[in-house]
């Protein structure tokens, strides 16, 4: 039975409180020669002390790299001089809140590639309401960030949000677009402008760290098993390499891979090795605006 639409977007709302507080704390650990493995657990650990839980491992991503970065399991990267997203998902029951803030720890130097990505999403979350098209919001994204000389990085957007599903349609794409949606009041979407001073575009590289279960499928080897029964907690929500039990993980993992049960986020990075930055909060779409769940308190 589908809830009233009060009840689900109170969840919506006590997500995005909770993930704004986290995101403050977040900020304040990312330092230079600070561990992200650090960073990456206060995250999550704070998630689950709030009675929230993560809806994808906290993604820590730096300089070229746009997304899908996360800790490994003994990882011992620290924060250099790096531009730095932190990426932020919960939920409350299903329903997920989902933000994403730009640390410069370059010194400075890359203020208004930071300030690009914001002045994006602020100005998409001004014109957003019950009626209009994804295909302006796109528009004014992609004006803010040219207007800046800086890159909207072309094939990353902004996504509805459902219980349970942190990427569902409407696409909400950075750049201007030809066949726009329109959204409608009570509508939950993340928008996530990325700017970048490379070519505009990421590709695929680099290790895997983060997974999702694509459909359970039957498997023989017992270790895949036991592996299956505890990812699908998750709920087909991405889950992180690190938080799964060691023992002869990699032979699990290669099973569900193999007969095709697990999807596999590679990490992201900028085409033209640019520096990426990112700036992304929830709204619902209301009759004449929006209300940011996740803004800060
Ligand atoms: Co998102």
């Amino acid at each position: 039975m589908e809830e009233e639409i009060e009840v689900v977007l109170d969840k919506y709302r006590a997500a995005g409180r909770i993930l704004a507080e986290v995101r403050e704390g977040a900020i304040e650990r990312v330092k230079e020669g600070a561990l992200l493995l650090e960073v990456a657990e206060f995250v999550e650990q704070s998630i689950r002390e709030k009675g929230a839980e993560p809806a994808f491992p906290c993604n820590i991503s730096r300089n070229e790299e746009a997304a899908h970065a996360t800790p490994s399991i003994d990882d011992e990267t620290v924060f250099g001089k790096d531009l730095v997203k932190v990426d932020i998902g919960l939920h409350i029951d299903g329903y997920i809140a989902d933000s994403a803030v730009t640390v410069d720890l370059t010194g400075g130097e890359n203020a208004e590639l930071v300030g690009a990505a914001e002045a994006a999403l602020n100005a998409a979350i001004k014109i957003i309401r019950d009626g209009i098209s994804t295909a302006e919001i796109g528009e004014v994204i992609e004006n803010a960030i040219r207007e800046r000389e800086y890159k909207p990085v072309v094939n990353l957007s902004g996504h509805g949000l459902a219980r349970y599903n942190a990427h569902t349609p409407p696409t909400i794409p950075n750049v201007r677009y030809e066949h726009g949606v329109i959204l409608k009041e009570n509508d939950v979407v993340a928008i996530e402008p990325f700017a970048t001073d490379g070519a505009g575009k990421v590709v695929e590289g680099g290790n895997v760290a983060i997974y999702g279960l694509r459909k359970a499928k039957p498997v023989r080897v017992s270790e895949a098993k036991k592996l299956l029964e505890e990812i699908e907690k998750y709920q087909g929500l991405p889950f992180a390499k690190r938080w799964l039990p060691r023992e002869r993980l990699d032979l699990a993992l290669r099973t569900l891979k193999n007969v095709g049960a697990l999807r596999e986020y590679p990490v992201l990075r900028e085409e033209g090795g640019g520096l990426v930055s990112q700036a992304e909060h929830t709204v619902i779409v209301t009759k004449d605006g929006c209300e940011v769940t996740t803004k800060r308190p």
